[in-house]
């Protein structure tokens, strides 16, 4: 990306590195592609597996509502059903999806194979309404230390990045707009992150979205 001259672009939205290994490049997305992401997750959320809130082992029910590909994540595991749903196979992860996670990892990395060799397996679609959030965690039921590519559409959120130690600071909080790329390896694989705030109404209508924030992650399991 390029840097805005002196004294011109200050309002454009630069990459950063909140920590080593974690990279946010705003506005990789063409609108084009965003639309299309859409229409593709309107289609994942309303079968095999519909879209649903995630209810949690402690009887809670998480406030995102999550669809999964290829693998199904209930907490704290994943299956190929959705037992906590309606006991259906999840839709594969398709080709061009996973194609979209190695090109995010070329230009996050601003290395031509950073790529090279990353095969995602699972994808969770998470949708935002204005009230959802998501707390401090860790993605970590995966058994592979490879990065996860996180794809934002819709409303602008908070998204907190943190460190791997605890959901405490250090973090780093980072407006997440429609069609940003964050992706988080190496070191940060595991530091916890969460969304912290949506922006109700940032969002524009064009995505095909009218309202709320989707995020799309694309992991690899490292499950057979
Ligand atoms: C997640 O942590 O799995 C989702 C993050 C996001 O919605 O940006
Ligand atoms: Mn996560």
């Amino acid at each position: 990306m390029t840097e805005p001259l002196p004294g011109f672009g200050g309002t454009e939205r630069l990459r950063s590195r909140p920590a080593p290994g974690a990279v946010h490049v705003p506005g990789w997305l063409s609108p084009q592609r965003q639309r299309e992401l859409v229409t593709a997750c309107r289609g994942w959320a309303r079968g095999p597996v519909p879209i649903r809130h995630t209810r949690l082992p402690g009887g809670g029910v998480m406030s995102v509502q999550t669809v999964c590909l290829g693998w199904h994540w209930q907490p704290y595991a994943y299956k190929r059903t959705a037992d906590d749903v309606n006991g259906a196979r999840v839709a594969e992860l398709p080709g061009w999806l996973a194609d979209l996670g190695r090109a995010a990892l070329v230009d996050a990395y601003e290395d031509a194979a950073a790529g090279d060799g990353y095969a995602p397996d699972t994808a969770l679609v998470n949708f935002y309404d204005g009230q959802a959030r998501m707390g401090m965690h860790q993605d970590k039921d995966e058994r592979s230390g490879a990065p996860v590519v996180s794809l934002s559409i819709g409303d602008t959120c908070v998204f907190r990045f943190g460190n791997t130690e605890s959901r405490n600071r250090p973090y780093t909080d980072i407006e997440l707009a429609s069609g940003d790329l964050f992706v988080f390896g190496g070191p940060s694989r595991f530091a916890y992150h969460g969304v912290t705030k949506v922006r109700p109404g940032t969002g524009d209508p064009a995505t095909g979205l009218a309202s709320g924030r989707l995020n799309i992650t694309l992991r690899v399991t490292g499950l057979e």
